[in-house]
């Protein structure tokens, strides 16, 4: 495994809902190392070149309204295997398809109000990263236990 790095956002509901702290949690337990976080309200502009894949879906303007409702939570993580670890943590697109245990099959039920974004891919990952954040504000550190997370 290569140590990777992703972006995951904590959507408008999830931040409504007082699920930051829940969210973050699950990432931290895991294992991951947090390199990045803030809080902001999206433009549009910025939502819709994070979306810009989905450009021509009929959900898109929705996706897009509902995604700068509110704040949003970034974060970039870093580990082994985190892109497909994260997206695993999240659970599937649709939560009530997501397996009890994933972050939207324990806290989402509907498609459009999925609590939470991640990654799907080495390219996308860098993609957004670049997007949401400059290079300044992604720390480079070592945890003090980091030992005991993998071998050395
Ligand atoms: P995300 O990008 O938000 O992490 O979600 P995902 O990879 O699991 O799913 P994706 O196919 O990329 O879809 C992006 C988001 O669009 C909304 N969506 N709505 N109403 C619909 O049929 C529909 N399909 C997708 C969801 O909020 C999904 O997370
Ligand atoms: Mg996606």
């Amino acid at each position: 495994m290569t140590v990777e790095r992703t972006f995951v956002a904590i959507k408008p509901d999830g931040v409504q809902r007082g699920l930051v702290g829940e969210i973050i949690s699950r990432f931290e337990r895991k294992g991951f190392k947090l390199v990045a976080l803030k809080q902001l309200i999206p433009s549009r502009a910025m939502a819709e070149k994070h979306y810009g894949v989905h450009r021509d879906r009929p959900f898109f303007n929705g996706l897009v309204d509902f995604i700068t409702s509110g704040p949003v939570v970034l974060m970039v993580w870093e580990g082994d295997g985190v892109i497909a670890g994260s997206r695993k943590l999240i659970g599937a697109t649709k939560p009530l398809d997501a397996d009890p245990g994933t972050i939207r099959g324990d806290l989402a039920v509907n498609i459009g109000r999925n609590v939470i974004h991640g990654s799907d891919g080495l390219d996308t990952a860098s993609f957004e990263i670049g997007l949401w954040f400059s290079s300044a504000e992604l720390n480079d550190w070592l945890p003090s236990d980091q030992a005991w997370r993998v071998e050395s």
